[in-house]
């Protein structure tokens, strides 16, 4: 059957580089921490003026095209993730159009928190299988470090920014494979409510309801639960065996939930490759942004299997399953 094959890849990570010791001087903390808590040692952090979240996406976009070696205007559907736009609208996938110059193209984006990528992914392969895109490409853009909290040592030290992107073309191949669930009802433990709008500043609660809001104990019990339940549900459902994964791509939140759910899922540890230590959780981003240094570094190979799995605010969390 017709299916999308990743057939170019590309990151932009924004050149300031914040390390744990840097943070150390904003908030009580200390790399010993960090790292054995999170895994993470250091992230990107966008500059004030030249990086948001549309023109970071722009940049991984152009890498991507680049690598996949063709012009902009073979791409007839663009679909960027981010929960951090700077761009009400046109959508963040309007202004790559712009850059890529892929003038006609559908355009739109989505939003599903850190699954974002998962969700554009599996809407973009849904467009190539029933034959209504021949080319599309995917994006991953976040600008997390806006909406953090810089006096809330549990949350600042995790995020960073970025952008990731890939070209998927219709190919003869297996099918994408995917689950994607949410549950609001239990959402409370991680969520960020409202944007900054200047004239409300100074209504009781409104600022504190511009910054994430983060349970992490809870959200950790949430993900190391219900993620390896669901990679489980995916390999029953769609009939595959985990020891035919030859990477498991998974969203780059903590070192320790991925570790916790390798050790759950019985598989070994080295199938789930990791930046986090120099990127930080950068949301919709780091999916992509991580298979790029995957595929610069040689470790993707036509043919293999891959499953990705993501979660997030909402609570979302999805995963799927497809051949590189
Ligand atoms: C945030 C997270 C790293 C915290 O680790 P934890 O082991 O759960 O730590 P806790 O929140 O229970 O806090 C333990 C102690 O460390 C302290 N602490 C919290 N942040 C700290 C920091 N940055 N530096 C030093 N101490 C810190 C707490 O105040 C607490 O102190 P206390 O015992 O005196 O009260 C972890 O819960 C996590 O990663 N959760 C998932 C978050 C996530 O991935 N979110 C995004 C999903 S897309």
């Amino acid at each position: 059957m017709l299916t999308g094959k990743i057939i170019g890849l590309g990151s932009y990570l924004p050149p300031k580089i914040l390390t744990n010791d840097d943070l150390s001087k904003i908030v009580d903390t200390n790399d010993e921490w960090i790292t054995e808590r999170t895994g993470i040692k250091r992230r990107h952090i966008a500059d004030a003026v030249e990086d948001k979240a549309s023109t970071m996406a722009c940049k991984a976009a152009l890498a991507a095209i680049e690598d996949a070696g063709i012009s902009g205007s073979e791409i007839d559907l663009i679909v960027a993730a981010s929960t951090t736009p700077d761009v009400v609208f046109p959508s963040i996938a309007c202004c790559v159009q712009g850059a890529v110059g892929a003038d006609g193209c559908a355009c739109f984006d989505v939003n599903s928190a850190c699954p974002g990528f998962i969700a554009a992914y599996n809407t973009a392969q849904s467009y190539i299988e029933s034959g209504n895109a021949k080319t599309v490409l995917v994006l991953g853009a976040e600008c997390l470090t806006n909406f953090v909290d810089w006096e809330d040592r549990g949350t600042c030290i995790l995020f960073g920014d970025g952008a990731g992107a890939a070209v998927l073309r219709a190919e003869e191949g297996m099918k994408n494979s995917f689950i994607m669930k949410a549950s609001m009802n239990r959402g409370a433990c991680l969520h960020c409510e409202a944007m900054k709008q200047p004239k409300r500043v100074d209504e009781e609660g409104f600022l504190k309801s511009t910054f994430m809001y983060m349970q992490g104990r809870e959200v950790f019990r949430f993900v190391v639960t219900e993620v390896p339940a669901l990679i489980d549900e995916l390999s029953k459902k769609y009939e595959f065996d985990l020891g035919e994964v030859d990477h498991f791509v998974f969203h780059q939140a903590n070192r320790r939930i991925i570790e916790a759910t390798a050790k759950k899922l019985g598989v070994s540890l080295e199938k789930f490759p990791m930046n986090i230590q120099d990127t930080g959780n950068t949301s919709s981003a780091s999916i992509p942004i991580l298979l790029t240094q995957m595929k610069k570094e040689g470790k993707l190979k036509k043919g293999d299997k891959i499953v990705m799995s993501s979660f997030g605010g909402g609570l979302t969390w999805g995963a799927n399953y497809f051949e590189y």
